[in-house]
Order: structure tokens, then C-alpha cells, then sequence
């Protein structure tokens, strides 16, 4: 099959630096006129930490989805090291609860498929879940390796620069959202990152109980009106898949115009990645983040 290469030129570059300017300038006007008339939603657009993070050179952002699958078991350590050493600039991870309130990070409903477990995560206590492995699962070189706590990976992100993307699976109260809200302010990390969710019950919740901490609003596929559906969950991110572009190709610009960053995901080829830098989405989630920071790198050495 043939598959284009990735030559991002000036073009490319040119066009999207245009298409950022305008749209910041847009942007700021709304800001100016949502702060003169509601507090509130002000709020809303207070804090963009990954629109704001968007490349001069015109690259979208490297988002390492679940740290760095291709090299380390996800949502994991490992792979959250491996993710920093690749030059992301933001880590994408997934938070659940255990039986006994405790977060972790992982991804998936059940332990089957990344651990030596098995059965619903939501129905282990922490305890239950420290004595797994989620390591040998994707190579022996990771025997041993278990699940993390938010609280592990926090560190983490607070020795380094890195932006994060942390998504909630499945519902949230406002109970059990509260020490995650707390783990970032006590980590001093509010400012770098962004809290995205599916679930739009989740998302208001966290509108209403942590309305500085910016959100994302997670969907397969956009909606006719997706600026609107991001408003009424105060969502300042977009997250969703390069299919709701080609069907209406003229969303991502409509939503950057409107203020929001427009992240897509899965990405995991240079043909897609090409797709993503056309479209001039602010982000690019990826399973190899260090083959996508390099190929970003490349493009802006080359511009
Ligand atoms: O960043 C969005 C993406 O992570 C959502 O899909 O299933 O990989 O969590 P999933
Ligand atoms: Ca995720």
C-alpha cells in the first residue's frame, strides 16, 4: 500500500501558525466578553494548558497515550518514564477506583487483558491490586511490575515539565473526584494539566466541585453542534477521533475558532500523523510518542 511521507513544509507550517493566530485573537475577544458578563463560565476559559503548550513551529502536540505502549507495558511506570524520555510534551493516562476508593491508573474494566488477575478492577482493594503483575503480560524484561497509584505517577509529573491529559473512566461522584483534585494542587501540577472524561455526568461534576482545573470532553464521534456540546460541559478541550474530521472537515477550525484545543486519537501512523498536521489539530495522541516527537522534530528542522 502506498503511503504518503510526511513533509510538513512551510506551507503546512505557515498555514497553520495563520490559522493559530487567528483563532487566539478570537478567542481573546470571547474571553473579554465572557469576563464581562459571567464570572462563572469565565472560568470555563480561564486555563488552556494545551492549547497554550501549541508548537510555534506548527506541529501539534505529542501526546503519549498511556505513557509509552510501544516500548513499555501501559499505564505504568515504565511506561510513563519511557514517555518522558521520548520528548511528549503531554503523558495521557486513565484513572479507576478501587473497591476500597483508592485510584489507580489503568485502563481497562477488567484485569484480563494487562495483568495476572482477573475480574472487574472496581472490585479489588488496592491491596488485592499491589500484589499483581501488569508487566509480563507485554514482556518478561517487565515481570513484576504492578499497578500505580495517581499518587505514584504525581511525582512523576512534578519533577519534570510534562503537560497531562488524565482521563476518568467511567462515573466519578464528587466524593470520590476529591483526592484527585487534591493530589494536583498538593503536587502544584493544577496548571499543567487537563481532566477529560466520556462521561459528561463526570465532567459536570468536576465543573462544579474544580471549575480552574480545565477539562476535556472525550467523543468518538463530534456532534453536529460541537462547540455548543462542549460548552454545556464547560469542556475547553475536544478530544476525539480523525473520523468526525472527514466527516465534517470543517470542525476543527470551527472549534479553534470558538477558543477550544482539538486533540485526535488514536495515532499511531506517519500517513495519520500527516492527516492530523493538515486538519492543524492542536494535539495527536500516540502509542509510539517517541517515533511521533522525532517526526515532529524532523518537520520543524525542515520548515
Ligand atoms: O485520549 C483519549 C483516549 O485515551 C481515549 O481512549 O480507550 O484509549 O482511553 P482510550
Ligand atoms: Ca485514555
Amino acid at each position: 500500500m502506498h503511503r504518503p511521507s510526511v513533509n510538513w513544509g512551510r506551507h503546512s507550517a505557515r498555514r497553520y501558525s495563520f490559522r493559530r493566530s487567528a483563532a487566539s485573537f478570537t478567542a481573546t475577544l470571547a474571553l473579554v466578553a465572557v469576563l464581562a458578563i459571567d464570572h462563572t463560565a469565565a472560568t470555563v476559559y480561564a486555563a488552556q494548558p494545551l492549547g497554550s503548550m501549541v508548537l510555534n513551529d506548527g506541529v501539534p502536540l505529542t501526546i503519549a497515550h498511556r505513557g509509552a505502549p510501544a516500548e513499555a507495558p501501559e499505564n505504568t511506570i515504565p511506561a510513563f518514564e519511557a514517555a518522558l524520555a521520548s520528548g511528549a510534551e503531554v503523558l495521557e493516562l486513565d484513572l479507576r477506583m478501587t473497591a476500597d476508593e483508592q485510584v489507580v491508573v489503568f485502563h481497562d474494566e477488567l484485569l484480563d487483558r494487562t495483568t495476572d488477575g482477573s475480574g472487574p478492577i472496581a472490585d479489588r482493594t488496592l491491596a488485592e491490586l499491589r500484589v499483581l503483575d501488569a508487566g509480563s503480560w507485554y514482556g518478561s524484561a517487565w515481570q513484576g511490575t504492578s499497578i500505580p497509584t495517581f499518587d505514584e505517577v504525581l511525582p512523576l509529573l512534578q519533577r519534570s515539565d510534562v503537560r497531562a491529559l488524565i482521563e476518568l473512566k467511567g462515573l466519578w461522584t464528587v466524593d470520590a473526584l476529591r483526592p484527585i483534585i487534591a493530589g494536583i494542587y498538593r503536587h502544584g501540577v493544577q496548571d499543567r494539566v487537563v481532566l477529560a472524561s466520556f462521561e459528561l455526568p463526570t465532567l459536570l461534576e468536576l465543573w462544579r466541585e474544580a471549575p480552574s482545573l480545565p477539562r476535556a470532553v472525550i467523543v468518538r464521534r463530534l456532534p453536529d453542534d460541537p462547540v455548543d456540546f462542549a460548552a454545556s460541559v464547560g469542556a475547553t478541550t475536544v478530544v476525539t477521533s480523525l473520523r468526525s474530521f472527514r466527516v465534517d472537515p470543517d470542525a476543527a477550525e470551527m472549534l479553534q475558532n470558538a477558543g477550544l484545543t482539538v486533540i485526535v486519537y488514536t495515532l499511531n501512523r506517519a500517513d495519520l500523523w500527516q492527516q492530523a498536521v493538515d486538519l492543524g489539530v492542536d494535539g495527536v495522541v500516540t502509542d509510539a510518542p517517541r517515533r511521533l516527537a522525532s517526526v515532529h522534530a524532523e518537520a520543524v528542522r525542515g520548515s
